[in-house]
């Protein structure tokens, strides 16, 4: 693995890519099997959060603790990030400890100043700017049900959020063609779209607003909260404009029986996904939630062994 921290779908070279997807499918069967890898037996992954968190959380710890090591869970409250201590010093005091560190924040820049000043390895749990490790796993899991993914198409309807822009990237890196269906003002923007560029030259981005035409053909249609933690004071507001883009059985009828149903979780029943839609013969969203376990273990495998930087 050439990268040292995950902070970005961007830090992952073409090879990294390759890697974490075969060892998270090699974890995936020996785990199957009942076989024990504890590649990362003495090791401690700190854990940080200043949101809310099931899978994030629980996957990161279980995932230690079957690699033969341990994780530390710091809640903004215990440790005062920013607050209580800067950033800088955090991420100096709690490297000298720990083999990786783990952050879910608000904003992105506070894990991006972790990283700069952490002598071990940082990996992004979720900003307000991007999820890489969902998108990773959300990958991983069409690579289980189709094979292959290139030149497939995936739709994402709702917002353009941390979860799009992050898995944005990720098509454009392995030939699938993005496609966001979401109301004015919630688009990817287009610095965004022009950043991304840069970083993925053949990038194959639409934007269709409409979302019974977007999802026509797609290989997967993904969705996520309309609401996402931090602006819970926009839901009224978000929930109304959002109405036309809840994935049901309609909206999953203009796609085809090709496709598969995604949604990151927590889902809001009934509102930006219907019950029938989520618990559907078409949905792989409970494989999708365990694929984070499996994925996470490949990323920890994989940069917890590398030397620490110096003091
Ligand atoms: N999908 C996801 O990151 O879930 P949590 O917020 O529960 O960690
Ligand atoms: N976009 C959502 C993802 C939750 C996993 C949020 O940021 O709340």
């Amino acid at each position: 693995m050439d990268a040292f921290h995950l902070i970005n779908i961007s830090d992952l070279s073409d090879p990294d890519l390759a890697e974490l997807f075969r060892v998270a499918a090699e974890l995936k069967d020996a785990w199957r099997r009942g076989q024990t890898v504890d590649s990362l037996r003495g090791k401690t992954l700190g854990l940080i959060f200043e949101k809310p968190s099931l899978r994030t959380r629980v996957s990161f710890e279980v995932g230690m603790n079957q690699l033969g090591g341990r994780a530390i869970y710091l809640t903004q409250a215990e440790i005062g990030l920013g607050k209580r201590e800067s950033v800088h010093d955090v991420a100096r005091v709690l490297s000298g400890f720990v083999d990786g560190i783990m952050a879910r924040t608000f904003a992105h820049e506070t894990i991006t100043n972790l990283a700069a000043h952490s002598r071990t390895p940082v990996i992004n749990g979720l900003s307000d700017f991007s999820h890489p490790c969902q998108a990773l796993a959300d990958m991983f899991t069409a690579l289980e049900h189709f094979g292959d993914v290139r030149g497939r198409k995936w739709v994402f309807v709702g917002d353009g959020n941390n979860v799009a822009r992050s898995l944005c990237v990720l098509c454009g890196r392995l030939g699938v063609k993005f496609v966001l269906s979401a109301p004015k003002n919630y688009e990817l923007t287009e610095g965004f779209i022009a950043d991304a560029r840069r970083d993925v030259p053949d990038l194959d981005y639409q934007l269709v607003s409409d979302p019974l035409a977007a999802v026509a053909g797609a290989d997967v249609v993904y969705t996520d909260t309309f609401t996402s933690m931090g602006q819970e004071d926009e839901k009224t507001q978000r929930n109304r404009i959002f109405a036309p883009y809840q994935v049901n059985s309609p909206l999953l009828a203009a796609a085809g029986p090709q496709a598969a149903v995604f949604h990151c979780l927590p889902a809001y029943r009934g509102v930006e996904i219907t019950d029938d839609v989520i618990d559907g013969p078409q949905s792989l969203v409970f494989q999708q939630a365990e694929n984070r376990m499996h994925l996470q273990k490949a990323i920890l495998h994989l940069l917890l062994s590398k030397p620490r930087r110096p003091l």
